[in-house]
């Protein structure tokens, strides 16, 4: 089961088993880490989910198109790193993996 950790905007973190098949916003969700409203329920359309991936980056799977647009719609400021939290799907290859949640004001 990978292991993903989850940096606050104040630097303090929360690391959490997430279940090979789960969407890393559902392991947020599940584990009452703050800042991931996700108020689609993970379908890609609220782009509330969006994090900023430290770690692991290049085992991810290409964006998708959705992904890509929902991204320029993001509260907080996109980068070359931003990501859908819903759209990452926890799998051992990304045992160890660190992603950040913006600021938003
Ligand atoms: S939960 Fe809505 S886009 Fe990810």
């Amino acid at each position: 089961m990978p292991t993903i950790t989850y940096i606050q905007p104040d630097e303090t973190t929360s690391t959490i088993d997430v279940d090979v098949g789960l969407s890393l916003m559902h392991g947020a969700t599940m584990n009452d880490i703050e800042g991931i409203a996700a108020e689609c329920g993970g379908n890609a359309m609220c782009a509330t989910c969006h994090v900023y991936v430290e770690s692991h980056f290049d085992q991810l799977p290409p964006i998708s198109d959705d992904e890509d647009a929902l991204l320029y719609s993001t509260a907080a400021e996109r980068q070359e790193n931003s990501r859908l939290c819903c759209q990452i799907i926890a799998n051992d290859l990304l045992n160890g993996m660190a992603v950040r949640i913006p600021q938003v004001d």
